[in-house]
């Protein structure tokens, strides 16, 4: 397989901050989602869109997802050329880097694109046609993972999209470090973080994700964990389409149908 031509990279360079297993949320649960696909691919090439200033990220993924499909390759994406250049010593079996942009300098279709804390630093009105580019780059079982964190990854929102579009929205968060569910607005991807605003949908779930929260105060006892899957299990009485399970809950995770935390008009 062959790189494609990378002279005019589409996008904008943007800090490159990174840290050593601040993904480790978003790599386990696209582990446990989408290594059967990862497994059943006859190429599973996979995307480290953004990686940054060091390749920890996609070093990581690599590692990660290995674990769950043995044969999948991963090729970190950075639009920096010296970040790039820094990265190549890294190089290894399965793991290789390529400057490029949301063109995607890699032959074929990716299984997956994970792109963490790339979007963030771009205009909210260019999100979609980012997005569409990126779907439509994909492997027809393939995901795009776009997201946001904080620095040391306690607190991570991300959208999950397939080749036709948005599906779900995932919050992960490191429960004992949660004062309220709320606390991972600040890490909304950039197509929802400007909507957490009265009116919009993603701000009635973050209100009813902190009522519920309180309402179950008392399996505080219990631990944080015991707590989050009360509150999820009360998010799921009134309404609200998780797709996920207690499984899941477990791990300080809880994902929702894109249809209903996605932007009014
Ligand atoms: C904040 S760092 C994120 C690093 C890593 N993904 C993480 O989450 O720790 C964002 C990186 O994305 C890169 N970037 C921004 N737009 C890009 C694009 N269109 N294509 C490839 N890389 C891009 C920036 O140059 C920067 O190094």
């Amino acid at each position: 397989m062959t790189a494609r031509a990378t002279s005019s990279p589409v996008g904008t360079v943007t800090r490159g901050t990174t840290n050593p297993n601040r993904l480790r949320r978003m790599d386990r649960w696209i582990a446990a989602t989408h290594g059967a696909e990862l497994r059943r691919a006859a190429d599973p090439v996979v995307v480290d869109l953004g990686y940054g200033a060091a390749p920890w990220t996609a070093v990581e993924l690599l590692h990660r997802l290995r674990t769950v499909a043995p044969r999948t390759r991963v090729t970190g994406v950075e639009i920096e050329p010296a970040r790039v250049a820094a990265a190549r010593p890294y190089e290894r079996d399965g793991l290789t880097f390529r400057h490029g942009g949301f063109e995607l300098p890699v032959a074929g279709r990716p299984v997956l694109v994970r792109a963490a804390n790339v979007l963030r630093q771009y205009d909210e009105a260019e999100v979609a046609a980012v997005w569409a580019r990126l779907c439509g780059r994909l492997a027809p079982g393939g995901l795009l993972v776009e997201g946001t964190c904080d620095e040391i990854g306690r607190r991570h929102v991300w959208v999950a999209l397939g080749p036709r579009g948005p599906r779900t929205v995932t919050f992960a968060t490191r429960l004992g470090s949660l004062e309220r569910p709320s606390d991972l607005a600040e890490r909304l991807p950039k197509a929802l973080i400007h909507r957490n605003v009265p009116g919009e949908p993603v701000h009635a779930f973050l209100r009813d994700f902190d009522r519920a929260w309180a309402s179950a105060a008392p399996y505080a006892s219990y631990g944080a964990r015991q707590r989050w899957i009360r509150t999820v299990r009360d998010l799921v009485a009134a309404g609200w389409p998780v797709t996920d399970g207690p499984a899941r809950w477990r791990q300080g995770e809880v994902t929702v149908r894109w249809e209903a935390l996605a932007p009014r008009g």
